[in-house]
């Protein structure tokens, strides 16, 4: 059976979104299906982040995922509401355990190799490194790497067309990025463009 991590793995890019109005959920979605991407991450930094990710769920062959998840009930309520990963900023042993007790995956934030090691004592091997490009970029996986072989990254933060194809390495699960999905654009309904550049940033990745 195919988890839901192999499944990102596949697509290969994690587009991050901020959402204000869930009208633009569904469109969004397509496009980025459209574009090769059938993932995205709603982070909950705006008010109706929930109901714009329950949307998204109701899109066939689309997954969706919770960012900027800081709390076990910020979890709970990301499942309710459809999201099939969970993804924080950095290590939260209560985000970890709830995601664990609800079944779904968590994908939690490392800056350090000290903090590989907490998420690994809790069972974790897909981590979010961020933020990824002032932490060195793909020059800092590789160096973690050494030391945990059987981590695989999801780097985050800072990374754009221009540098996207450093992260076509060993270790890399996916590359996780809002260049592809800009809240301006978003607010504009600019869905073309969407499409546009998830099949670029697609191919900059691809291995
Ligand atoms: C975030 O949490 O905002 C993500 O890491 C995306 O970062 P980016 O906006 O620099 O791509």
């Amino acid at each position: 059976m195919t988890s839901i991590l192999d499944e990102l793995a596949a697509i290969r890019v994690l587009p991050v979104v901020v959402i204000d109005d869930p009208a633009n959920a569904v469109p969004l979605a397509e496009a980025l299906v459209a574009g090769g991407v059938s993932c995205a991450e709603v982070t909950l930094r705006t008010p109706r982040a929930l109901e714009a990710m329950r949307l998204m769920s109701s899109v066939p062959g689309f997954v969706v995922g919770a960012g900027t998840v800081l709390s076990a009930q910020q979890a709970e309520g990301s499942v309710e509401n459809g999201a099939r990963f969970i993804v924080s900023p950095g290590i939260s042993i209560p985000v970890i355990r709830a995601s664990a007790a609800l079944d779904v995956a968590c994908v939690p934030g490392v800056a350090s190799s000290s903090e590989v090691m907490v998420a690994r004592d809790e069972g974790i091997r897909t981590l979010k490194l961020f933020p990824a490009a002032q932490l060195g970029g793909a020059a800092m996986i590789s160096a973690l790497r050494g030391p945990f072989a059987d981590i695989s990254f999801v780097p985050s933060g800072g990374i754009g067309i221009e540098n996207a194809a450093s992260y076509a390495i060993d270790g890399v699960a996916s590359v996780s990025t809002s260049w592809i999905t800009p809240r301006a654009e978003i607010v504009r309904g600019a869905f073309a463009e969407t499409t546009e550049r998830a099949r670029r940033f697609r191919q900059e990745v691809a291995r």
